[in-house]
């Protein structure tokens, strides 16, 4: 105890003097080196003609003088043609670092902005998780937690100290060219992975998270990326707050603002959500970072100021600290120009400076500003490598199978499909490349999925191009697949990160599906792998697939993951974290409202939600039945609620079954949706094994945003959905059921 108290002791002594040191700088700074601390710029502004190139940067010193001493910039960020490594990271920054404190005068070191955004994706031989939609179909917050370990681990031995992730968008609308950076459709899954993932990431203190993109950047109405979103305000705090409410709560210390609007506001420049809710309501005291560009564009894109002076008045007094701006210091100056005016206080840029250095001080840059060799043992570990292995096959979800899965080891195995053969594909957008696709830059040795069934099956061909741009030779696939006795023909999406990723169509493009189609008519059986950052339509053909295996971006280790699941060697149990649609204009959610679903004839029965998979479908190679769902009666509001219900496997082997509780309040004020995801929980089991599992719900855990914006519990009947099990129970209304208790 003792021990404690004095290690507590320790810990506010080095506070207090790191809030000295922060006053103390504040007190020296002139108004231009505190706007400079504001601005953040992009590495291609300092960097020597021609820019980064794939593999190293070349820094122009006198740019970088120009930025840091002259312009007093507080912080760079990350865009480098491709990936570096860490001995390539910490000569880099140390140059950076050297200028800064070094050479200025106040000698604030810099603070480096990148997007790890699935493990340590711009260091060359990082670990590679999968994204986080794969991610969250492990639905385990433990490895979410451990894959936020392991980047932070591996960011600080890059030593690159504020990391821009996770993306805590909730996904839903499957058009969207970043679905795959979310966590899916659900808030309760983003909620409970993103607040892991940030605890991991901070866990020893030298890292930043940085949540992202506040606010509701998942659900634009065109499906184009950093267009308007169709939400409404109370929809916000329904769907798409949550998670950012929870990584709060966990302590992470910055955010990054959505480049869209909602409801003609453009976020940069709402006040509201920035400062009332994001500060005043959620108590967020970190670092509020602009997207690229994005005050600038209040001017040029959204039209909401009518100069660029303007716009920066605008996102200063809704509340930002530091600004991408990121080529020029156009934000810098005007600011400047602002406080001297009079329109914008100083006390409120001084509000901005504080926690930028502040935020400096706790990731201890003031007393370690240049890359620390000795770290590099955390980087890249077996062990590292073990958790993100473990997470592309926890990830891998079984949607459809006939008994056709597990492939036979001896089995004549054609492998085909633009994704069969590609690394680019199973990594995604962000890998070595902001888009992913130079595949060049990847360390040898991860095998695509192509390689690793030839490691393990005895009789596996291959025909097919080897890039999704390459022609398909669709007539020799099916030849090959008439003399097998499987076709697994791995379909998608290759890499792409933001915009460039936008389409007009979710439909699987058609050389995909004539593929497809040609094989399935040969008569032999037809195992489909999507490989694939969104839900792309395959209605026509999936049907008649005789198993179907959804991979997302499954990372580095991805090949082997698909691979194990194809031949048997792991027992799958992913669930889908989104609804996957069947038909292109059909895009609910699983948590639609009734009416949502009505379907056509006089009676109009709500008979029109018909997704080609559902939220949380996932098979496994064994079965899981329930049994016994119990919940208490009656619940008082404050009171908890137990349920209880049984899993058994009642198969051959052993397997891991995600336990996902659902519930539905019979009436409510606002439409109830059809059912809500409250609670889940992962359980393993032997054959035979039955298990268990009570799940504690807080009546918080009942309330839904009434329509004035409040979280709200209103008492009356619910039924609690487990497993196609189905248990009612009702909240007591303390007015009326007051003798009940
Ligand atoms: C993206 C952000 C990213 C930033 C810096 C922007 O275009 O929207 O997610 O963090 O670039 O790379």
């Amino acid at each position: 105890m003792r021990y404690i108290v004095a290690l507590l002791g320790v810990a506010l002594a080095g506070s207090a003097s790191a809030q000295t040191r922060v006053d103390s700088l504040l007190a020296r700074m002139t108004l231009e080196e505190k706007v400079g601390q504001m601005t953040q710029l992009t590495l291609a502004a300092v960097a020597a003609r021609g820019g980064p190139a794939r593999d190293s940067v070349r820094l122009d010193s006198a740019k970088l003088r120009e930025a840091l001493v002259d312009r007093h910039v507080g912080s760079l960020l990350n865009v480098v043609g491709g990936s570096l490594t860490l001995e390539g990271w910490h000569a880099l920054i140390g140059e950076i670092q050297d200028v800064a404190v070094n050479r200025t005068r106040l000698r604030i070191p810099v603070l480096y902005g990148i997007d790890f955004v699935h493990g340590a994706n711009y260091t060359r031989g990082g670990t590679i998780f999968p994204h986080n939609l794969g991610m969250a179909a492990t639905f385990d917050p433990a490895l979410a937690r451990r894959a936020g370990e392991v980047t932070g681990d591996e960011a600080i031995a890059s030593a690159l100290p504020w990391n821009f992730a996770p993306v805590l968008d909730v996904g839903r609308q499957p058009l969207w060219a970043r679905f795959y950076e979310t966590f899916g459709e659900d808030p309760l899954v983003a909620s409970l992975l993103g607040r892991e993932m940030v605890m991991g990431m901070q866990r020893d203190g030298r890292v930043a998270a940085t949540l992202k993109h506040y606010l509701g950047y998942g659900v634009p109405r065109t499906g184009r990326d950093r267009t308007p979103a169709d939400l409404t305000p109370r929809g916000v705090r329904e769907h798409v707050l949550p998670p950012f409410a929870a990584a709060v709560r966990a302590g992470a210390r910055a955010v990054m603002v959505n480049s869209g609007e909602i409801d003609g506001e453009p976020l940069h420049a709402s006040r509201y959500w920035l400062t009332d809710v994001l500060r005043g309501e959620l108590g967020f005291g970190g670092v509020v970072v602009t997207d690229w560009e994005d005050v600038i564009f209040l001017h040029t894109r959204h039209r909401v100021a009518a100069t660029h002076r303007d716009a920066v008045r605008m996102a200063v007094e809704a509340g930002i600290d530091m600004s991408m701006t990121p080529h020029d210091f156009g934000f810098a100056d005007h600011l400047l120009a602002l406080v001297r005016e009079g329109t914008i206080p100083e006390s409120r840029v001084d509000a901005s400076v504080r926690r930028i250095l502040a935020l400096k001080e706790e990731l201890g840059l003031f007393d370690s500003p240049l890359p620390d060799p000795a770290l590099r043992a955390r980087f890249a570990t077996e062990e590292a490598a073990g958790a993100a292995r473990q997470a592309a096959r926890e990830s891998i979800t079984l949607l459809q199978n006939d008994g056709v899965l597990p492939l036979k080891k001896d089995a004549r195995v054609l492998v085909t499909g633009p994704a069969a053969n590609s690394l680019t594909a199973l990594n995604g957008g962000w890998t070595h490349s902001w888009q992913g696709t130079d595949a060049s830059l990847f360390p040898p040795g991860s095998p695509t999925l192509l390689q690793a069934m030839l490691r393990r099956g005895s009789d596996v061909r291959y025909v097919g191009g080897s890039r999704f741009t390459d022609p398909i030779d669709i007539a020799a696939a099916a030849r090959a697949a008439a003399d097998a006795d499987v076709a697994v023909v791995a379909i998608g999406e290759d890499a792409y990160a933001e915009w460039v990723g936008d389409i007009g169509d979710l439909t699987l493009p058609e050389p995909q599906l004539r593929l497809v189609e040609a094989i399935q008519a040969t008569g032999t059986p037809v195992v489909l792998v999507l490989v694939e950052g969104r839900p792309r339509i395959i209605s026509r053909v999936a049907d008649r697939a005789c198993g179907v295996v959804m991979a997302y971006w499954p990372g580095m280790h991805g090949g082997d993951a698909i691979a194990d699941v194809l031949f048997g060697d792991h027992n799958p149990g992913g669930k889908l974290p989104f609804t996957y649609p069947r038909h292109p204009n059909h895009l609910l959610t699983y948590d639609h409202v009734l009416t949502e679903t009505l379907g056509p004839g006089m009676d109009r029965r709500a008979t029109a939600f018909n997704p080609q998979w559902e939220f949380g479908h996932g098979l496994s190679y064994t079965t899981f039945a329930y049994s016994a769902l119990r919940a208490s009666g009656e619940v008082a509001p404050g009171d908890s609620l137990t349920v209880e219900v049984t899993v058994t496997n009642t198969g051959a082997r052993a397997g891991q079954e995600t336990v996902l509780l659902y519930t539905r309040q019979h009436y409510a004020s606002v439409t109830p949706p059809v059912r809500r995801l409250r609670a889940f929980h992962k359980v393993g089991l032997q054959p035979g094994a039955s298990r268990t599992v009570t799940f504690r719900l807080s009546t918080d855990d009942l309330r839904f945003i009434a329509r004035d914006g409040r979280p709200t519990l209103e008492p009356g009947a619910f039924d609690v959905m487990v497993g196609g099990l189905r248990a009612t129970f009702r909240v007591l209304d303390p007015a009326v059921d007051a003798d009940r208790r």
